[in-house]
């Protein structure tokens, strides 16, 4: 294999097992090949395709029970540097045992050239369209936004450690009536906006002004969707209200984004895509996709129930039309191979059927360019009802990152670590906890379902948290420092000093750091983050037994001096730190030296 990427073993045993089946039915048509990580009692790893060879194989007039297939398979499998030995077990499990020299070899390769992706192919040009807030809405917690920024950052993290081309989009909602309703808010409030350029103050509480007054003012109401009309068509007062809007919310946001280590995000809202609406509605027009129905171009698109507004009856443009411009805009100009929408799970359906309709109208084919809703649940409060304050009101975003801060700082306080640290250390660490507690509680739940969030629980070092995790890593980390091991001496000792794996903690630690180029693999398929986080946890778990089971460092039990240090277990905890540091890196969580 190339020595760039790391080994994907599941992909290795697949393709070995793949050719055992190929010589063993040689007249089966693509048989299923899967191998899977084992429990400890069953190999390493553990291919169950007897199973599903009986039906394919009775099929072609074959009649064979499992255990028989398996047998056979097992036979067929050819000499090879990985398989230690393959037996049969139960019904027709094949379980498959490594052979310690390639683990060995692989662990070698990791401390000596770091952690590298698995091989996924070509370069892709990826986009992500992701946090996209709209501006005239209060940024709640229980809301999409901080779920799809968190989300959205850890996808393409991941897309760009295994070295695709990210672009990242914040797919802001700028151009919609809301919009009408803050522009018609400014101007009565400011009204010599054009010469003074005002500045909001309080954007939450003039968000809340101006929609009290849509719902209640009928002239309001007909001067915001007057407003909206203009701005569509760039009236030069009208832009000026909405760009003096915009910029204080996107301060805001660009402050959110700075706390979260959100970088490269690119300010792209539909209004963005104005300029090419009318030409994309022609296009449409042109591939027979859209009709006339009450006024209104419409757009039914096959195997949906409910078509895209295209234009309105007043002529104005729609979400949809919006999203239909930045798919043309996307696929065309940027020529992505992927499109990637972190959006929440409800707008599902709108997604989709702008996604069929570009296909319907040839833009693209949906089986080669992946265009993918990356969907997620809504945040819920330790009652299992929408995330609110005490008072019952919703939770801002900014207001929920200072109550992570002030939590992880009492929690860091009660630890004593305040008296461990020095000030600016004590800083880091309180922002690497906080801030690092909401990301994992977010991305270690399957994204798909709703799910309930606690800081109590979000700040407990025991369970499967941000804060678990860091305090292992860095007391990984400070093992070799209290051994008196200079880190270039780690670094001499790789390659020179032999593993030997012989204790059965060790085994198990080695193998499953070498399965996370294969999480890596899956999760680029599935985009479910909670699997890199269980794995993370595991890691912790193999290397606690392994440190409660093996000496790295060996003291004297009376003075406390350091005898002897064991530099090929030293190298484990190495290796363990650097997949723990690749893990991190692709979930966007800090970690610290000190904590
Ligand atoms: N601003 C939208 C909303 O608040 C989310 C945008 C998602 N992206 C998209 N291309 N439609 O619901």
């Amino acid at each position: 294999s190339d020595k760039k990427n790391m080994v994907s073993i599941m992909t290795g045993l697949s393709q070995l097992f793949g050719q055992a089946i190929q010589s063993a039915y040689p007249d089966l048509v693509d048989p299923p090949t899967t191998v899977v990580p084992s429990t400890q009692r069953f190999g390493d790893y553990q291919c169950n395709s007897a199973m599903g060879l009986v039906k394919m194989l009775k099929d072609k007039g074959v009649k064979a029970n499992p255990r028989e297939i398996a047998q056979n398979i097992a036979n067929n499998v050819s000499e090879n540097p990985l398989i230690e030995k393959v037996d049969v077990a139960g019904p027709g499990f094949i379980n498959v045992y490594l052979t310690k020299a390639y683990v060995i070899d692989e662990i070698n390769n990791l401390l000596s050239m770091g952690v590298r992706p698995p091989y996924v192919g070509a370069r892709k040009r990826v986009l992500v369209d992701m946090s996209s807030p709209n501006i005239a809405k209060v940024m709640h917690v229980g809301h999409y936004v901080l779920r799809s920024t968190i989300i959205g950052d850890a996808i393409c993290r991941l897309c760009e450690f295994v070295g695709h081309d990210v672009l990242k989009l914040n797919h802001l909602g700028d151009w919609g009536i809301e919009i009408g309703m803050l522009i018609t808010n400014f101007q009565d409030e400011f009204p010599n906006y054009l010469s003074i350029s005002p500045l909001i103050q309080d954007l939450t509480t003039f968000i809340q002004e101006s929609k009290q007054r849509f719902d209640n003012e009928e002239e309001f109401k007909a001067r915001a969707y007057a407003s909206v009309v203009k701005l569509q068509s760039y009236d030069p007062d009208c832009v000026k209200a909405w760009t003096l809007i915009c910029d204080v919310s996107r301060n805001e946001l660009r402050n959110i984004y700075k706390r979260l280590d959100i970088k490269n995000l690119v300010d792209r809202g539909e209004s963005y895509y104005q300029p090419i609406m009318p030409k994309v509605v022609e296009i449409l027009d042109k591939s027979g996709l859209t009709k006339v129905e009450d006024g209104r171009k419409i757009c039914w698109v096959p195997g949906h129930s409910v078509p895209l507004t295209i234009v309105k009856s007043d002529g104005g443009f729609t979400y949809d039309t919006s999203d239909m411009a930045a798919l043309h805009q996307r696929l065309f100009k940027e020529k992505a191979d992927w499109l990637l929408y972190v959006v929440n799970q409800s707008q599902n359906e709108h997604l989709e059927t702008c996604y069929d309709a570009a296909a319907a109208a040839g833009w693209c084919d949906r089986k080669t360019t992946r265009i993918e809703h990356v969907g997620f649940g809504v945040v819920l409060g330790e009652d299992k009802k929408r995330f609110k304050t005490v008072y019952g009101d919703p939770v801002l975003v900014v207001d929920f990152l200072d109550e992570g801060i002030r939590r992880s700082e009492a929690r860091l306080r009660e630890e004593g670590r305040d008296k461990v640290l020095n000030e600016e250390e004590f800083n880091a660490a309180k922002e690497a906890v906080a801030y690092g507690c909401i990301k994992y509680a977010d991305l270690s739940h399957n994204r798909v379902h709703d799910y309930v969030f606690s800081f109590d629980k979000m700040l407990d070092s025991k369970g499967n948290t941000a804060v678990y995790l860091q305090y292992a890593y860095m007391r990984i980390q400070s093992i070799a420092r209290a051994a008196n091991v200079k880190p270039e001496d780690i670094e001499a000792a790789i390659g020179k000093v032999q593993l030997s794996l012989d204790h059965p903690k060790e085994w198990k630690l080695a193998k499953c750091l070498l399965r996370f180029p294969d999480i890596v693999l899956r999760n680029m398929d599935d985009f479910l983050m909670h699997i890199l986080c269980e794995y993370l946890y595991e890691l912790c778990g193999c290397f606690t037994e392994f440190w409660d089971a093996c000496y790295v460092v060996e003291k004297d039990k009376t003075t406390g001096n350091v005898v002897k240090v064991n530099m090929d277990r030293l190298l484990l905890c190495t290796a363990t730190a650097r997949i723990m540091e690749a893990g991190f890196r692709i979930l966007g969580i800090r970690t610290v030296a000190k904590m």
